[in-house]
């Protein structure tokens, strides 16, 4: 309750004033050794992030990793122990959030219900003393932009929860502030709406070439619509790359496990060398990886490997790595299948498949073959993980 209050005062002392002239570098934002502690429990611990112009950045991360505490950070809606935030060039840590020219979209649509929706969209400008025929024309802009020209004159009971959200986002874009901070803004719908969303956002992202900091949980949210993902966990920055950069070169074995599916598997590392890192896998199987000069030989290491970049190898057929296995069990899922392994160190790989019709079909207890290329292959240091099935 106390989040919905101050987000609700955060929307009364929208926007009023414009900040001075930017810096001659790109960063919309630079944050730098932030810290946050809620008595006992640290939020944040040192952070250190940048954010380029035009960016769509997402802090991703589980329940309780510090995502909202960065966020509100940014906003001005929580108040630093330490560390700065640079906001166009200049320091933004303890200015007001009114100050900041940041509009924020939260998860639960935080819109006035007792102002129609133009009222709500029209809110920010009217704190901004822009005359009545512009902030109608900026309304009916926004409000066409999410297509929902139509509903200027209703109140947000009378709209559904796929629309307030969507209001909300026009809310967000209206005044044209210099950053769009997003909490989680899609996690109360239900997932159809949640995709067509997720794109409609990331649209309006390439038509307005605002830059946006964006939360979520969901890593296949973040995947759809990041420039770059910002990993987090246990209040710090787990990884920082583009989509591409955390599903394929994963540097932790908590990023490799966070982000999609992932099969590991212990091994030693044989040798390790600028361009590959060979692992011993079982006693008799060695496997060539992407390179990782962090690693010396003999070290005890996860092996990494995606379910749909290995496959079952056919007669004749060859890949630099292969081992071979048991098929345990095949669960067809619609457009992919799922074949589990057994390897003969005991270990099991997942493998997925587009689905085949069932006479191609393998069956279980068949011996078989994997193969994948080298690159399908990351090295990540030992490290359980909480949650391991
Ligand atoms: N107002 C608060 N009072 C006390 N603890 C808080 C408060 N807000 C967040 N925390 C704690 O700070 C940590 C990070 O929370 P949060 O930033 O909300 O995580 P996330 O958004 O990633 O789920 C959690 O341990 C959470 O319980
Ligand atoms: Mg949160």
């Amino acid at each position: 309750m106390a989040r919905l209050q101050a987000e609700r005062h955060f929307f009364d002392h929208l926007f009023l004033t414009r900040g001075t002239p930017m810096s001659d570098d790109n960063l919309k934002l630079k944050i730098s050794a932030l810290r946050k502690t809620y008595g006992p429990v640290v939020a944040l611990d040192s952070v250190d992030l940048d954010v380029r112009e035009g960016e769509f950045l997402t802090l991703l991360g589980p329940s309780g990793s510090g995502k909202s505490t960065l966020l509100w950070g940014v906003a001005g809606l929580n108040d630093p122990d330490s560390g700065q935030i640079w906001i166009d060039g200049h320091e933004a840590t303890h200015l007001p959030p009114f100050q900041r020219e940041i509009g924020m979209v939260f998860q639960n649509y935080a819109l006035f219900p007792h102002m129609t929706i133009g009222q709500n969209i029209g809110f920010p400008l009217e704190m901004r003393k822009m005359n009545r025929s512009d902030r109608e024309k900026a309304v009916m802009r926004v409000l066409d932009m999410v297509k929902l020209g139509h509903v200027a004159d209703r109140y947000p009971r009378e709209l559904s929860g796929g629309q307030q959200q969507r209001i909300a986002l026009a809310r967000s874009f209206v005044y044209e502030p210099s950053i769009i901070l997003m909490d989680e803004p899609l996690g109360a719908l239900d997932k159809k709406l949640r995709d067509h969303l997720q794109l409609e956002i990331k649209h309006l992202h390439e038509q307005l070439g605002v830059t946006i900091l964006y939360v979520t949980h969901d890593q296949e949210e973040a995947m759809v619509m990041s420039d770059r993902i910002c990993l987090m966990n246990n209040a710090g920055i787990e990884q920082i790359g583009t989509p591409e950069d955390l599903y394929f070169r994963p540097e932790t074995v908590f990023a490799a496990d966070f982000l999609g599916e992932s099969n590991l598997v212990d091994g030693i590392v044989r040798e390790t060398n600028m361009k590959c890192t060979s692992v011993e896998i079982g006693a008799t199987t060695t496997i060539q990886a992407l390179p990782n000069p962090n690693l010396g030989a003999g070290e005890k290491v996860k092996l990494m490997t995606r379910p749909e970049a290995v496959e079952v190898l056919g007669k004749g057929e060859s890949r630099v790595n292969e081992i071979t296995g048991t098929l345990r069990e095949v669960i067809v899922g619609g457009g992919a299948t799922k074949l589990f392994v057994e390897l003969q160190s005991g270990a099991t790989m997942r493998l997925t498949q587009l689905t085949r019709s069932a006479t191609e079909r393998l069956s279980p207890g068949a011996e078989i073959r994997l193969g994948w290329e080298q690159h399908a292959g990351v090295v990540l240091a030992h490290a359980e993980l909480e949650s391991e099935l």
